[in-house]
């Protein structure tokens, strides 16, 4: 697919508000400011596509871009530590949850995760999840740049080990988006998801 052809479609509180749940969607999740936002940027070759923030928390709703006519792309908003009052937190990781179980054109669920800082609970409670929903995953350990290639590889394999345990179908991967690295590795699972 043409990724760099994803145009924006809508923004949703709650899954009521989004368009009809025909085709494919493929999510980006991950803790606040896991490099969700930053990455899809990066993928469709789009400075601001996707709003990014130094602020955790800067995605608050469901947003969805089109990469071609029932090809679509999720940013979600991040899990976790998010520097917002409690209630407002609390009202979207419900759309969250609901998007994630009841959106039946969700299929494939990338994971974001800064390689620094891996599996933390809730990136383990949301493959545990996928896993039971039988929904691919693709662990991608985002701002590889912040690490040297041994210890990005270390990463890699201490994930892969980790992971072992999951029985799912889920792919180990890493990504740079300031250094524009891992993208093909990205984009092939992303083909593979969509032509399915
Ligand atoms: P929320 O929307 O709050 O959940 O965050 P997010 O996961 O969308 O993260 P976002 O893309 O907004 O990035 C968060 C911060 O990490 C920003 O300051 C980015 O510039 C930085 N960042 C993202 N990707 C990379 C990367 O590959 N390398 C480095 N060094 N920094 C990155
Ligand atoms: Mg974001």
């Amino acid at each position: 697919l043409n990724y760099a052809k994803t145009y924006f479609v809508t923004s949703a509180p709650d899954i009521t508000h989004l368009p009809s749940d025909t085709g494919v969607e493929i999510a980006f999740a991950g803790r606040s400011n896991a490099g969700k936002s930053s990455a899809l940027n990066f993928l469709t070759n789009q400075k601001n596509l996707a709003r990014t923030s130094k602020t955790p928390g800067r995605t608050q709703l469901i947003n969805l871009f089109e990469v071609e006519p029932n090809c679509r792309l999720v940013d979600l908003p991040g899990y976790g530590f998010a520097q917002v009052p409690e209630d407002v937190k609390r009202k979207w990781q419900k759309s969250l949850a609901e998007y994630l179980q009841k959106r039946e054109s969700l299929k494939g669920l990338v994971i974001l995760m800064d390689i620094r800082h891996p599996l933390k609970d809730l990136d383990q409670q949301m493959i545990d999840w996928a896993v039971q929903s039988n929904l691919p995953v693709m662990l991608l350990l985002t701002k590889a740049d912040k690490l040297a290639s041994g210890a990005q590889k270390k990463q890699l394999n201490m994930v892969k080990e980790a992971i072992l345990p999951f029985q799912g179908d889920i792919t180990v991967a890493m990504l740079s988006s300031l250094k524009r690295t891992g993208l093909d590795q990205l984009k092939a699972k992303l083909d593979e998801w969509f032509s399915q």
